[in-house]
């Protein structure tokens, strides 16, 4: 599996980072980035928790 961050949608709230800090980041943009590497299992539950919680369905997990 892996995360996907859509920055046309991303709102720069920041609630992934806070939720799964282990696969998202703020950029120098101040928008989030997934990391690119494929999902490990102990992240990928995190990965979904901010997947649902972010407010702007901007992160795909799949
Ligand atoms: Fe952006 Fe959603 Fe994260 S708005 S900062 S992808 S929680």
């Amino acid at each position: 599996m892996k995360a996907f961050v859509d920055k046309d949608i991303c709102i720069g709230c920041g609630a992934c980072t806070g939720i799964c800090p282990e696969v998202f980041d703020m950029d120098d943009d101040g928008l989030a980035v997934a990391k690119s590497e494929e999902l490990t299992a102990d992240v990928v539950d995190s990965a979904i928790e901010a997947q649902e919680g972010c407010p702007v369905c901007a992160i795909s997990v799949d």
